[in-house]
């Protein structure tokens, strides 16, 4: 029910059940925007800081099992933005049902992969995790766009599509971002120059068959292969595909997460600003370079209403070969699933 607290120009009104604002004339909810986040671990945890500092929603909910752990950092960030003076809030939901009307959920939960548990072991104890968790954001905030962070990143975004039933626009994975800035900053690294200019291109599945485009990639304009020898440009490739791994072998603890946080936040920002730009996201195929029902990582136009446009690049016969190859690599996970009876609810 409406609740006439005050009203502003154009016939909007406060609901204090929602604590949301309305416009009367379209009913469109006109409250702050929501940002959940699943997994408050170091990567859910930095995406909320790097949003609260960037002051692009007014709340972020965190969601972990955790519940102490994730109200310390929630507080502790809550903090953090009254120093810079933002307007953002900072809170846990202790339980699924409590991450209600969301415009973005971030899902970062997931299982690390532990001794004497196989790939497969792993890939089916995520995919449980992530159904239970998209069930709960079908639930609780059905007008969600998904962002998927956990791993193996692709293979998770199907499972969040296919068992939320949402819309493909709206449920995509991050890490064409992360890998391209990966590649950028190797390729920084090797000039020693350029920092800031460089246009680093990155297609394909977020995993070792992962397509760097080096054909695509330019520093303020200039091809990478105006500026770098063939050998180079390869180390640069390899060093790429093995980004993640490279971290992880000096952290020794764990895994990567402050460019995997800023290029999720990347991410929600273009959506809640409907910027319109163009960044590789991993999306559902639906044709799109001869590929279905899988997913991969591909240049989308991201705007309020999520994935709005799929770009189609000319990729050459090599080019075409490694993205194939990839392709191959995720469809193999799926079908992981699907011979342990996965969709079926087993
Ligand atoms: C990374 O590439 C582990 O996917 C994570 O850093």
């Amino acid at each position: 029910m409406l609740m006439s607290v005050f009203w502003f120009e154009n016939s909007i009104e406060y609901n204090k059940e929602s604590d949301a604002y309305f416009d009367i004339g379209s009913s469109k909810m006109v409250r702050g925007k929501r940002v959940g986040i699943v997994g408050a671990g170091n990567v859910g945890s930095t995406i909320a800081y790097s949003l609260a500092m960037l002051g692009a929603c007014h709340e972020i909910i965190l969601r972990d099992n955790k519940i102490e752990i994730a109200k310390g950092k929630a507080l502790d960030m809550s903090q953090a933005a009254a120093a810079i003076r933002s307007h953002t809030v900072v809170s846990v939901a202790e339980k699924m049902s409590d991450l209600t009307d969301c415009d973005i959920v971030v899902i970062t939960a997931g299982s690390p992969r532990l001794p004497g548990m196989s790939r497969d072991d792993l890939l089916m104890i995520n995919a449980n995790i992530t159904r239970e968790v998209i069930e709960g954001i079908a639930k609780y905030s059905p007008n969600a766009i998904v962002i998927m962070v956990s791993n193996p990143l692709d293979v998770m975004t199907y499972v969040a599509l296919k068992e939320s039933g949402f819309d493909r626009s709206r449920v995509m994975g991050m890490a064409g971002i992360l890998d391209s800035s990966r590649m950028a900053a190797f390729i920084q690294e090797k000039l020693g120059y350029g920092g800031g200019q460089i246009r680093a291109s990155v297609m394909g599945g977020h995993g070792d068959d992962m397509v760097p485009l080096s054909r695509y990639s330019t520093v303020a304009g200039v091809p990478l292969s105006d500026l770098l020898s063939a050998e180079e440009i390869e180390e640069i490739l390899r060093r790429t595909r093995g980004g993640g791994a490279e971290i992880v072998a000096l952290l020794q603890t764990g895994s990567a997460y402050y460019a995997p946080a800023k290029a999720t936040v990347i991410m929600i920002d273009a959506i809640l600003k409907d910027t319109k730009q163009i960044h590789p996201c991993a999306v559902y195929l639906e044709g799109e370079y001869g590929y279905t029902d899988v997913v991969s990582g591909v240049p989308v136009m991201l705007g309020a209403n999520g994935v709005e446009k799929i770009i189609e690049m000319n990729l050459n016969d090599d080019e075409k070969a490694m993205f194939a190859k990839s392709c191959a690599s995720v469809r193999s996970m799926i079908d992981v699933l699907n011979v342990n009876k996965f969709f079926q609810g087993v």
